[in-house]
């Protein structure tokens, strides 16, 4: 097999030939050298990586109405954000948070749109304040509360209302959310009512309609089922005198950690073009907020291996590889029991070994990989493959474990775009009582 192409994240993502030392590079970068220089835990990340996922839908949507807002939970540094605002990317928010990492980051606040079913009065007037594209409205109160908000500030909204289609997206339940038994978006039935009362408020102005149906989706069936379903209300809610302008399909694609094989992101587009061209709907400016498969092949968590220890294997014990990157750092495997790859930087002449490769928090619950072959010794580095997407905005300082640092590799320069968070910081807004 080719060596390249046994990585997800190739071609940035390359291992050098055992004859030729055996390294593992990023963007063309040793990974153990970065390591050396950084420190671990250490996130790296490719921006020609990221650029390229961005460009895949770019391209297949040329020529056509469209906005790409990159959903920015999934890796939301402001070095990450920078490369897509360059790239003309938009943004997918969920907070007044975020909304503030668009600002710092210098992204166009006119290509923001606003999810999320919980949003505060305060982040509503935020987001009205910053011009942002449109609010994905969640729910009727929603509606009022968007329009009093609105209204005391004498600017009308943009909505589109987000509409659950109850598709099943085949992904893991957590991270399910298109069904009836989820919390998100006003259901399918009731969506024509919700888009009379919006229409009636003078503080709104109805631009849209979207959906989002899950994520890690390895399929097309499911994305081409909801946007039937959406263009069945669009048709509805025009008869009904209510002209929407664009259909926001979400986001949700999966990438390759395993031997996931989803579509690529030009042939999603292209399905969902046709289908939008063949039921009549091709003026439509279409959007989508992918996340995870812009960045998470991007990027690897470096971890340094601390200490073997090898266990009964034969009554039922295990090896463990300690390595200094815990749940705190990448929470997917605990949380999702998420298989993200493993790889040592340097290649060993040694024979390999099954671990189970955990970190040092004081959990059972806390591991990275279970019954992994790898031929280690302490003081090796190790890469956590994927780690691109929901590690760094999902890590915590859980064990008062200051943050990893995080580095862009961009061609021949290396930015340092993270310092390591300092203990001091941990505790700096705390106080002892008299
Ligand atoms: N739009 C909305 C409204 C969303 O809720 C999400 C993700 C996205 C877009 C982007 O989805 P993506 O393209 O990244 O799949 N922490 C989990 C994933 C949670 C996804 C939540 N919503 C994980 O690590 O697998």
């Amino acid at each position: 097999m080719n060596a390249e192409a046994a990585l997800p994240g190739a071609p940035f993502l390359a291992r050098d030939l055992p004859g030729e030392g055996g390294r593992l590079r990023l963007e063309g970068h040793a990974l153990a050298d970065l390591a050396q220089r950084f420190g671990t835990p250490l996130f790296v990340y490719s921006r020609g990586a990221m650029r390229s996922a961005l460009a895949a839908y770019q391209d297949a949507l040329r020529g056509r109405a469209h906005l790409v807002c990159y959903a920015m939970k999934a890796n939301s540094s402001l070095a990450v954000l920078q490369t897509f605002a360059q790239a003309g990317c938009g943004f997918d928010i969920v907070s007044g948070g975020e909304l503030a990492r668009v600002q710092a980051a210098g992204g166009d606040l006119s290509k923001v749109v606003f999810s999320g079913v919980g949003k505060t009065r305060a982040e509503m007037a935020q987001a009205l304040r910053a011009g942002v594209r449109c609010f994905n409205v969640e729910s009727e109160p929603e509606l009022d509360t968007l329009n009093a908000v609105a209204l005391d500030l004498g600017l009308r909204a943009p909505v589109s209302l987000r509409v659950n289609p109850d598709v099943d997206a085949g992904t893991h339940p957590y991270i399910s959310t298109g069904l009836k038994g989820n919390k998100f978006g006003i259901a399918h039935a009731d969506a024509l009512a919700a888009y009379r009362h919006a229409a009636s408020l003078p503080g709104l102005r109805v631009v849209g309609i979207d959906c989002h149906i899950g994520s890690q989706i390895t399929q097309t069936g499911p994305y081409l089922d909801a946007l039937d379903r959406l263009l069945d209300l669009v048709e509805a809610v025009e008869a009904a005198g209510i002209a929407i302008h664009h259909v926001d399909v979400g986001g949700g694609l999966g990438i390759t950690y395993t031997d996931e094989q989803p579509p690529a992101a030009g042939l999603l587009v292209a399905e969902l073009l046709h289908r939008l061209d063949a039921r009549g709907h091709g003026h439509r400016e279409l959007l989508f907020e992918p996340g995870r498969s812009l960045v998470g092949n991007a990027g690897v968590l470096l971890t340094e291996v601390l200490v073997l220890k090898p266990g009964h294997v034969e009554d039922g014990g295990k090896n463990f590889c300690i390595v200094d990157a815990a749940m705190n750092d990448m929470v997917r495997p605990a949380m999702y029991q998420a298989w993200m790859g493993i790889e040592p930087c340097e290649q060993r002449a040694c024979p390999a070994t099954t671990w189970d490769v955990v970190g040092p928090v004081c959990e059972s619950g806390d591991w990275l990989g279970h019954d992994r072959s790898l031929a280690v010794a302490p003081g090796d580095v190790l890469a956590l493959l994927s780690a691109g997407a929901y590690g760094m905005t999902m890590s915590s300082n859980y064990n008062t474990r200051p943050r990893a640092a995080e580095v862009m590799l961009d061609g021949a320069q290396v930015h340092l775009i993270r310092e390591r968070e300092s203990v001091a910081a941990l505790f700096a807004n705390e106080r002892l009582t008299a």
